[in-house]
């Protein structure tokens, strides 16, 4: 063994493993599947982002004000975006400043664990936390250049799952359209990774059940009041022609535990 150290060529291959090493083992680590659920019944990630409370930042629109006409009035859009979007995140972070170690959270994670945080701005972080959120993913899945069929593999799952797109929209649209008052009709991946639509109150997200959202739909008024006033159904029946089929398919590889 030690006559074999003295040879220049044991020393030559040694380095050569060494360099093998600490070149290799980081490669590995960069490739190793990075998790997008967490088990127990609840979603516990974004995919590839948690929505930050540090502070919370009101998102630009991907478009402009006019982009979603064919479904959305440009006026309605700016006063959504710039004033209601823009007033659930002045009031999320102004709830947060007395806390600064909920700061560090995502938003996700607090509404999924409402119980912890400090009862007196809990409604507060509930509904603009919420209202931050669903306002975030409800300007992603919209597009200009949306509407007609779905594409990829959600339409094979809407297919699967509900028996056609039709039929399928007929049930979202009910849905929201019997939705009381303010709040959202969703298509959410369950537990069990099945689709499902749902409703929620106000601005509660389907995470708070351990549902996560793929697609929805706002029904406050404020959504489209200024052009279909109180006609939600013709709403409901028209933002099909803008939704982003891109972004539902991306949102929709999430993968869910019970
Ligand atoms: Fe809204």
């Amino acid at each position: 063994m030690i006559s074999m150290l003295r040879k220049p060529a044991t020393w030559f291959l040694m380095g050569i493993v060494l360099i093998v090493l600490t070149v290799g083992l980081p490669k590995q680590l960069a490739a190793a599947p990075v998790p997008v659920y967490i088990a127990q019944g609840t979603v516990q990630s974004e995919i590839g982002k948690g929505l930050s409370a540090n502070p919370a930042q009101l998102p630009p629109l991907p478009y402009a004000y006019d982009a979603l006409e064919k479904a959305i009035d440009a006026e309605t859009m700016k006063i959504h975006h710039d004033r209601h979007h823009k007033a659930y995140v002045d009031n999320l972070n102004n709830a947060l400043k007395k806390y600064p170690q909920l700061q560090g959270r995502t938003i996700e994670a607090m509404l999924r664990d409402l119980n912890n945080v400090p009862s007196d701005i809990r409604n507060t972080v509930r509904n603009n936390g919420g209202g931050h959120l669903n306002h975030t993913m409800f300007w992603e899945i919209m597009s200009p250049t949306g509407g007609g069929q779905p594409t990829g593999n959600i339409a094979q799952e809407i297919n699967k799952t509900f028996g056609s797109f039709d039929d399928f929209k007929k049930q979202f649209n009910a849905a929201g359209g019997q939705r009381f008052g303010s709040g959202w009709v969703w298509l959410v991946r369950n537990k069990q990774g099945q689709l499902q639509i749902a409703t929620t109150a106000n601005q509660d997200s389907p995470i708070m059940e351990g549902l996560y959202p793929i697609l929805g739909n706002d029904v406050w008024e404020h959504a489209y009041y200024l052009r279909y006033q109180n006609r939600r159904a013709d709403y409901l029946n028209s933002w099909w022609d803008v939704v982003n089929w891109n972004e539902v398919n991306r949102r929709a590889q999430v993968k869910t535990q019970a």
